[in-house]
Order: C-alpha cells, then structure tokens, then sequence
C-alpha cells in the first residue's frame, strides 16, 4: 500500500471514535486524496470517498461484505446468512425477492399504515406532558412495519418489540455491555420471528397473501429449497428493524421542520411541489450510516493503487453526501439542490450506490423516501406541538447520530 498515502504508521480506532462521521473526509482533506491507507482495530484498511470511490466499490462485485464488519455490528445489523452476505448469482436471486415488495402499491400501503398508526398514537400523545419524537415514532414505526410485513403483533408487545429492535441499530456500532444486552434482545426477537416462519410452514399460522412475511416462507433458494427457518426469520428481521430505523430520520425531519419554518409552512398548506427535494436533503444532510465496509473479492487497480484480493475497504457514505465538488455549500440544508437532479446513482448514497440487483444498494430506499414524505405531511398538516428548550444538537461523533434530546414535543394535539 506504499502507493497511496498513510493516515498514520500506528492504530487510528480511536481517532475513528473520536472523530465519527467526519473521520475519512478529515484525512482525505488533509492528504489530498480519495484514498488512503491507515489500521484500524490492528488491521490494515484503505479508506476512501467520492463518487468515483462509490462506483469502485458498489458496481461490478469486487467487493463482498464477508468479513469486513466487526462481529458484533454483523450480528446486530444483517447477520450470517443474510442477503448482505451473499455474492454474485445467489445475492442476485435473494435480492430479487427484497426489490419484489417494493411494488408501488406496496409503497402506498405503507403511506395509509404510517398515517393509521400515526393517528392512533397522536390521540395518545395528546394525554402526556411531553413526548420524545425519537421513541414514540420508533413505537408506530414498529407497528406499521409489522402491519406491512404481515408479522402478526399484540397491541401490548410493540413497545417491548420496538425496543429490541432499537437496541439492534442503537448499538452496531459501539463495544461494551449495550451491545451484550441488544445481542440478547435480538435473539429473542429471532427466535420469535422463527416460531412464525414454523408455524406458517406447518399450516397452524397465517401470512397474509402477498406479504412480505408469505413472500419470505415461500422463498426458493437458487437450489430449489426453502430458506431455512433462521435464515427466514433473519430476513424478516432485516425488514422490521430498518423500518424501525426510519425513525431516526423522521426525527431529524422534524428538526429540520423546526429549524427551517418555511418549509414547515409550506408543506403545511399542502404545497408538495419540493416535497421529495426535502426527503432526498434529509437523506443526505443527516448522519445515518457513517461507512460500509467490504473485502476485495479479486485483484484490480484504482487511483494508482493496486487492490489485492482480501483487503479491506471502508467507503465513505457521509463524507461523499458532504463532498463539496459534488453538492456545493454541502454543510447548508438546501433542498433546492433536488429540484432537478439528475439521479447519479454514485453521489447520494446514504444508503448505498449503484444498481439494485446488480450490488448491495439498500433495497429499502424507495420505501424510506415514501415513509419520509408521509412523516412529512403528517408532522406539519395533523398535530400541533410546541418545542420546549432542550439541546438539539447532533454530535457527529455519535454513531448512529440523533438530537441530543431525541426531539422532544410538549402539547401535542391532533389538527383533524
Ligand atoms: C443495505 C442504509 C432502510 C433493508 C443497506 C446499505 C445501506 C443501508 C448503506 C448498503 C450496505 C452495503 O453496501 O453492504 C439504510 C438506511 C436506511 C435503510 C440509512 C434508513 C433507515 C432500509 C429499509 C429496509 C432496508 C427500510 C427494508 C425495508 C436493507 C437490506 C440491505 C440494505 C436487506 C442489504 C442489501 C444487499 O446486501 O444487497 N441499507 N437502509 N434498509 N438495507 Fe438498508
């Protein structure tokens, strides 16, 4: 790696920590470069951004996601056996089967699940002091996601389900005992969701026609086999906890809301005209994802630099949202920047790049966006709140980021 400048000779996991989302771009700034090689947990990597970084690493399959992520986040986030995990020709067919639920009509339905469970607990908020954005959409996100899914949930266990499930996003990225106890949660949640795939199976449960969860027990491996139970259950949960995770977004969409009342107002008199430019400047304003990593599947060279099979790579999801020769002025939220954006699948790419079926770009996005425009409409056009003094501030050091006080809303009232 002699070709490429070097971070640092020693070990840069915590300037990782300390530093967060800003870390790669930092280096790549002070080093000139879109790339360079640095360790991290002892081990050599090669960082990188840009959009030219995004096409190296999403299109083509040079890389695989095996082994490029700490345990841990594995465990908490896609897990052994997940789409994540699978390469070239099985990824493709696994894949498949995630962008077939992503119809527009399932898109829709989706929207009116958002909006009915989003009534519901408005009434609810209306009796509490105060309500902590963050949490309460995590609990509705949970029971729409389950309606969406066909995941069948006692009006009772969506709290406790959304909290395991937050655990799960909560904590990929930390060490310590936070991570034991989501890594329990999960468990439960897993062998929850793999009762139900049996269940189904054996005729004594039914999955709605056509849902998510009817689509997964059915499932055909490239062999012709039924996914295994576990694996199902795993997929399942790759659907309910980054719907959960959308919560973290909606929350950030409400600070925005607040920080830039015009759009409030507009959208709250109905006009939708940039209502799609304001979700896709959410998406790529806000720190979600900081990186994705992956491991060279063969030998290639980039940037006059000779990628060998088995290194490591860490690209830059946040650093290219904020690269300024891509998005000019990329610290202002300008969602005027979308009004006639051209789609480069390579520059916004908070949840990844490239080609659906052909690289390991989130099959979640579309769904993301239309959950994001109906929290949208939702939060400016049915309640009223108040925002009490509280610290709104988004350390870019915390991974997963959030307002400090996870947005809290005090008086809050239905409008209908
Ligand atoms: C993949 C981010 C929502 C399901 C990804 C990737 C990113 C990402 C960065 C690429 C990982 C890689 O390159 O290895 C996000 C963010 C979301 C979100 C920030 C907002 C909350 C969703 C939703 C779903 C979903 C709503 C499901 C409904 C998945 C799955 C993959 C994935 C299954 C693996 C795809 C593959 O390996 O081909 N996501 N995602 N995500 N996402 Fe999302």
């Amino acid at each position: 790696m002699s070709d490429i400048p070097h971070a640092t000779t020693l070990d840069d996991s915590l300037a990782l920590l300390r530093e967060g989302y800003t870390y790669i771009a930092r280096r790549c700034d002070r080093l000139g470069a879109d790339l360079f090689a640095t360790r991290l947990m002892l081990k050599p990597v090669i960082c990188m951004r840009g959009a030219e970084a995004a096409r190296i690493f999403y299109d083509g399959d040079r890389f695989t996601r095996q082994g490029a992520m700490p345990q841990t986040t594995l465990w908490l986030l896609q897990d052994a056996g997940s789409v994540q995990q699978l390469d070239g020709a099985a990824h493709r067919q696994r894949k498949q089967m995630f962008m077939g639920m992503m119809t527009p009509e399932a898109l829709a339905a989706m929207e009116a699940l958002l909006a009915r469970r989003w009534r519901e607990a408005v009434a609810r908020w209306e009796a509490r002091e105060e309500v902590v954005l963050l949490e309460a959409s995590a609990e509705v996100l949970t029971r729409a996601a389950c309606d969406w899914c066909g995941v069948p949930l006692p009006e009772d266990e969506a709290p406790e389900l959304a909290r395991e499930l937050a655990a799960m996003v909560e904590n990929a990225g930390g060490v310590g005992p936070g991570v034991l106890l989501a890594l329990g949660l999960r468990q439960r949640t897993e062998a929850r969701l793999r009762r139900l795939v049996e269940r189904v199976r054996a005729g004594e449960a039914q999955a709605p026609a056509g849902s998510p969860l009817a689509v997964i027990v059915a499932h055909r491996e490239p062999d012709g086999s039924l996914l295994d139970s576990t694996v199902a259950a795993v997929e399942l949960i790759n659907l309910l906890r980054p719907l959960l995770a959308v919560n973290r977004y909606i929350t950030f969409a409400a600070l925005a809301l607040h920080e830039h009342p015009d759009w409030r107002d507009r959208f709250a008199a109905g006009d939708e005209a940039d209502l799609e430019p304001f979700v896709q400047e959410l998406r790529r304003f806000y720190p979600f994802f900081p990186l994705i990593g992956g491991r060279a599947r063969e030998n290639f060279e980039w940037s006059g630099h000779a990628f060998a099979e088995g290194d490591w790579v860490l690209l830059d999801l946040y650093g290219t949202n904020h690269d300024a020769r891509l998005w000019p002025e990329p610290e202002q939220f300008r969602p005027e920047r979308f009004r006639n954006w051209a789609g480069d699948p390579h520059t916004l790419i908070p949840q990844g790049a490239g080609d659906f079926l052909g690289g390991h770009r989130c099959p979640g996005e579309w769904i993301t966006i239309a959950i994001l425009k109906q929290a949208v409409r939702l939060l400016c056009r049915e309640m009223r709140f108040e925002v009490p003094p509280q610290d709104l501030s988004v350390s870019l050091a915390r991974m997963p980021a959030a307002p400090a006080s996870g947005f809290v809303m005090s008086r809050v009232r239905g409008k209908a």
